[in-house]
């Protein structure tokens, strides 16, 4: 009696998690090439300006296949393997915000719900009726509307508004794991040497084998 408890109890536990992650709009991220140029494109236009993102460093962003002109107008006089580093300096940001805006390198796998939440956060932003900001998932933040959803007056505005978050996260998804398609170009390597280096020790042990009679 006491397990069927238990189990039961369990169940109604990741139910209620379960629910919890269905508030979030999903991001429905994409790891292709394009969406993350996209992404990063908006991310050191619009975001920054005031977050770090000190995991990663400008040659990170050549490697993925942007321009160096392009990340030498984003360095300005930073070096190649310097993180990205926020324009905005932290006695700014606590002047403007009473709070330093956070590293966004790892943002996407920080908050529960993961690329969820940040999307949803991103989409958030709306006017209550006595004409002040808030936002569905953290009604008190001090983040301005970067992507202007609650100025948005008609579906088109919000449906490219919608594109660009995914964008966004779809790049701040990368950045959690920058390296994660070298892995997989080396995996595939090894597994085509794996089978190869098979086939052959195959080849050798009939041949040996060949060479012995059976009575
Ligand atoms: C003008 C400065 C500014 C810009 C530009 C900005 N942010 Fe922020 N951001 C903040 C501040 C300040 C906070 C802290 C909010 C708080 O805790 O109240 C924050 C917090 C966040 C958080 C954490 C929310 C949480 O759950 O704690 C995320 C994610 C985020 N920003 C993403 C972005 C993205 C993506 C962009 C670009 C589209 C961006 N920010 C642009 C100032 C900025």
């Amino acid at each position: 009696m006491k397990v069927f408890l238990k189990i039961a109890l369990l169940c109604s536990l990741s139910a209620a998690a379960w629910g919890a992650e269905e508030n979030f709009e999903q991001a429905n991220v994409e790891t292709t090439l394009p969406a993350i140029k996209r992404g990063a494109d908006e991310v050191m236009g619009n975001c920054h300006a005031c977050h770090t993102l000190k995991y990663i460093k400008y040659r990170d962003l050549v490697a993925l296949g942007i321009s160096q002109a392009k990340v030498d107008g984003w360095r300005g006089d930073e070096p190649m393997d310097a993180p990205l580093k926020a324009q905005m300096s932290e006695a700014d940001a606590m002047a403007a915000f009473n709070k330093v805006p956070p590293d966004l390198s790892l943002m996407s796998q920080a908050r529960d719900g993961g690329v969820n939440y940040l999307y949803s956060y991103l989409i958030g932003y709306f006017n209550k009726p006595d004409g002040t900001l808030s936002n569905h998932i953290f009604a008190e933040t001090k983040m301005p509307d970067m992507l202007g959803m609650s100025n948005a007056t008609d579906e088109v505005q919000k449906t490219a508004i919608k594109a660009k978050a995914r964008d966004i996260v779809s790049f701040l998804n990368w950045t959690t794991d920058p390296h994660a398609a070298e892995r997989i170009q080396l995996g595939k390597y090894v597994i085509a040497y794996l089978i190869v280096i098979t086939t052959l020790l195959y080849l050798v042990k009939r041949q040996i084998w060949a060479r012995i009679k059976y009575k």
